[in-house]
């Protein structure tokens, strides 16, 4: 079956609440990339590509040509930040990209600056904005939200819009009584509800208007039935949570080779420095929480110790974030991770990742804006979860558990594309080779 993907026309607005380290980080990358000064490494749309057929037929285009993502050149960004700085101000703050490369862009950068946020200190006990919305209640804040996308996409002339979450942790929230249908919500919405967060008030902008949704962080957002089902009612895209980064990155990478030969793990234990805002957000016990939930679930669903009691049923694994401000966006982890093997007898694996978690982080969000987009292009709607790959939590439908192994959500995302444009799903069975 081939399912139809409209053109990628016309300019495509990328709408970023938040506007800190990784949407800077982003901003000043795509700006370098289209006047050539450095490379879009990391980013599958810019630069992967995608094998067709068999392995005999040696078919193997750019991602890009195969299916048709806005370029680029064609991305007009606009955001929302609690505080007032410009994109460059901000990037020159967040100290993650080299003044130097910084200068080159910063033109474009100045000119994009925030739009007053809708915050609540509640949600995001380390930081104070001053750069904030005022309004009755949480649906007359999404309807000023909706009006600043209005006003950008007439003023930029864009034809379409994405929104990628981008903005602080929130404190841990799980689903209760207002997030259960659309209609519980919207009366939630209206009536201030304390168990509604600024995030998920920027989701149901965005959804309401018809435009897709990612969230970038690990705090609920749009992870609501209320929300899925807003998706599903105006036919929208929806993905999250939490970028996949850093360390669990590294976890996604290793834990699936070590179940592959059936290494039994009894210990990971798992500790960061960072000291950038984030870092300083994450320090607070309550974001810390949702950050620790979304980090802890990833071996669970690999190792899957129900299946394997004996290898994986006592593993013990633990996550630590330290906030250490002379770091700045240089994380720095350490992992220890206790194996065994024949016998049972025990070995141990040391990690030291001394990463940069906004460069990361910046293709990943490129990616997720491009994929959505195309994914409403291509009536896709509701839970994204062939975008798994980009994600520490993957959302995903009730009846399945999320599906963590990078290299799977890595086959996952390619067969997708080859299936909506009508080629044949590579198996790796390969056994026609040896007719
Ligand atoms: N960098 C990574 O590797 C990585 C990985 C996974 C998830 N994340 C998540 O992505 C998000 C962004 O990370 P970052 O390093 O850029 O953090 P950051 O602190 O530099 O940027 C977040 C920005 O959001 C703003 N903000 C907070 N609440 C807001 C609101 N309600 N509306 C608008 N703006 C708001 C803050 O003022 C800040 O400028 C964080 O939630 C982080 O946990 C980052």
């Amino acid at each position: 079956m081939t399912q139809r993907i409209a053109p990628a026309e016309g300019k495509l607005g990328v709408l970023l609440p938040g506007l800190g380290a990784v949407s800077t980080t982003l901003i000043a990358g795509v700006f370098a990339a289209r006047k050539g000064i450095a490379q879009p490494h990391g980013s599958l749309t810019q630069n992967g590509t995608i094998r067709l057929g068999k392995r005999t037929e040696n078919r193997s285009p750019k991602i890009n040509e195969f299916v048709p993502l806005t370029k680029i050149e064609d991305i007009v960004f606009g955001g929302w930040d609690i505080f007032p700085e410009n994109t460059y101000e901000a990037a020159m703050k967040a100290g993650v990209l080299a003044p130097e490369l910084l200068a080159q862009v910063r033109t474009e950068m100045e000119a994009i600056k925030p739009w007053p946020a809708v915050f609540d200190r509640r949600f995001v006990k380390r930081l104070e904005g001053t750069h904030v919305k005022k309004g009755a209640n949480w649906m007359e804040l999404a309807e000023q939200l909706m009006d600043d996308i209005r006003t950008f996409q007439k003023e930029n002339g864009l034809a379409r819009l994405v929104m990628v979450w981008c903005g602080s942790t929130e404190i841990f929230l799980t689903p209760g009584p207002a997030h259960q249908t659309l209609a519980a919500f919207e009366k939630a919405m209206k009536e201030n509800d304390p168990t509604i967060a600024p995030s998920m008030v920027y989701a149901y902008a965005a959804l309401k208007l018809g435009i897709p949704y990612a969230n970038g962080a690990p705090n609920l957002s749009a992870d609501t039935p209320a929300l899925h089902e807003l998706a599903m009612e105006n036919r929208v895209p929806v993905a999250g949570k939490d970028f996949k980064t850093g360390q669990t990155l590294m976890k996604t990478i290793l834990a699936p080779g070590f179940k592959a030969r059936l290494l039994g793990v009894s210990g990971w234990f798992s500790t960061n420095i960072l000291g950038n805002r984030d870092g300083e957000v994450l320090d607070d016990p309550e974001s810390f929480k949702t950050k620790e939930e979304s980090k802890l679930s990833v071996l669970g669903s690999i190792f899957q110790p129900h299946l394997y009691p004996e290898l994986y049923g006592e593993l013990y694994h633990k996550v630590r974030i330290n906030y250490y401000p002379p770091r700045g966006d240089n994380k720095e982890s350490w992992d220890n991770i206790d194996i065994f093997g024949w016998l049972g007898y025990p070995m141990q694996i040391k990690i030291n990742f001394l990463c940069r978690d906004s460069i990361l982080a910046a293709p990943i969000v490129l990616d997720l804006a491009l994929f959505m987009d195309m994914a409403g292009r291509s009536e896709m709607r509701g839970i994204q979860e062939w975008l798994s790959f980009y994600f520490k939590s993957p959302v995903h439908a009730p009846s399945v558990y999320p599906e963590h192994d990078l290299f799977i959500q890595l086959m996952k995302l390619k067969n997708t594309l080859r299936y909506l444009k009508g080629e044949e799903l590579i198996t790796h069975l390969g056994i026609e080779y040896y007719d």
